[in-house]
């Protein structure tokens, strides 16, 4: 009999998601991560009373009422709304687009002068099937929007002209003809107060964790632990990389402390001009309404990736998923190990999803267990 029934690779949410569910359900979990810290990419690191983002901002938004009490059980969370500006070409706009967004645009007062500009735009610089992101966002949105919020931010988001990148980036542009600055449409959304550490460490009580541990350091002892592993690791690097890398989109933060009270009186501010290589700017306090005397902001740079950096952001071409293909076919023939989370699953997924795809994993288990 091994000592633990899972280990756990990964202290992300999808991990200790997974670790408190089966420790709920009498499994002895171990938990373990490379990183110095609990947390994933949630990890929030304290600094002067602020909770600084460190893998970028989180805003937690569902509109999954299951998921939202899921969360509120380890946290109480604030009343934060995400509200980003623009600054573009020296003025600042607010976002997601809306009606004070094409107010500050164009000066029209009512949605159907609104409508008539964007749809006069789409008319005219739009085509029937856009071939590349520039055709995909001029047929969606009009020329002001693209240009003025959209080319030179995508830019330098992927490192490519908008013309060399595929369509199917951008689905869809949803534009608003109302008053309102949400930028999610949720029902609902906040910030955990104290930071996202509440909720890891309230879902991690009591359960054993190791930090500073890679796995394939010591993947040979780890395994002989656990009956079985849970792996949210990247998905290519589980199997040593055998049939080729996964490509991704890495991003650099820059942080600083400044001794003043507030820098931009706002947590997110994108910079959509490509004179700026950073493509924003965050304010750590604004996201718990903090009122300290310092703060503390992030700018945040795309950047190319290699294995010596930060896995971000998938990048979901035909190649890649085609050998994503072929490293999940091969992991679903293996006993004993489950893969999951967005690295597993090369797959962009927001904090709500990643919890709802570790719950329906711990169901699944459990009720085929069961039978
Ligand atoms: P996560 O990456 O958190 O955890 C995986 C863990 O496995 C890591 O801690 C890693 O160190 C560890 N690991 C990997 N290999 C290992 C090995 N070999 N040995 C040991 N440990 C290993 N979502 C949202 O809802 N609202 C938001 O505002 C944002 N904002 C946002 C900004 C940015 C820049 C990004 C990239 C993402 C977001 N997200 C988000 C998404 C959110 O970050 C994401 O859904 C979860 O953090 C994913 O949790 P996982 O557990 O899957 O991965």
């Amino acid at each position: 009999n091994k000592k633990y029934d899972y280990l756990i690779v990964g202290a992300g949410l999808f991990g200790s998601v997974f670790a408190h569910e089966m420790t709920k359900r009498n499994k002895k979990c171990l938990v373990i991560d490379k990183r110095n810290h609990l947390g994933g990419n949630v990890y929030c690191e304290e600094q002067e009373g602020i909770n600084v983002h460190k893998y970028g901002a989180h805003i937690f938004h569902t509109n999954d009422k299951r998921i939202w009490d899921y969360v509120n059980q380890f946290a109480e969370f604030n009343n934060y709304i995400n509200s980003p500006l623009s600054l573009s070409k020296g003025k600042l706009y607010n976002l997601p687009f809306n009606m004070n967004t094409f107010y500050q645009l164009w000066g029209t007062k009512t949605p159907e002068e609104a409508r008539d500009i964007i749809n006069k735009q789409i008319a005219k610089y739009g085509t029937k099937s856009p071939k590349n992101l520039e055709e995909q966002a001029l047929s969606l949105a009009g020329k002001d929007i693209y240009e003025t919020f959209i080319k030179e931010y995508t830019e330098k988001q992927w490192g490519k002209k908008a013309k060399e990148l595929p369509a199917f980036i951008i689905k869809r542009l949803p534009v608003r003809f109302t008053f309102n600055n949400n930028y999610f449409n949720d029902k609902y959304q906040g910030i955990p107060i104290g930071g996202y550490n509440v909720i890891i460490n309230g879902l991690l009580k009591g359960i054993d964790t190791k930090t500073n541990i890679d796995f394939f350091e010591d993947r040979e002892q780890l395994e002989l632990l656990a009956d079985t592993v849970v792996y949210t690791g990247k998905m290519d690097e589980f199997f040593d990389y055998k049939y080729g890398q996964l490509e991704y989109r890495s991003l650099r933060f820059e942080n600083e402390l400044l001794g003043i009270d507030n820098f931009q009186g706002n947590a997110v501010v994108n910079y959509n001009d490509a004179s700026y290589d950073f493509t924003r700017i965050i304010e750590h306090k604004h996201f718990e309404f903090g009122t300290q005397d310092k703060t503390i902001i992030t700018r945040e740079y795309p950047e190319a990736w290699d294995r010596s950096k930060e896995a971000y952001y998938p990048i979901n071409n035909d190649e890649n998923q085609k050998l994503f293909k072929k490293y999940k076919a091969e992991s679903q023939t293996l006993k004993n190990v489950i893969l999951g989370g967005r690295l597993a699953e090369y797959r962009y997924y927001d904090m709500h999803q990643i919890i709802a795809s570790s719950l329906a994993k711990v169901e699944e288990i459990s009720s085929n267990s069961n039978e």
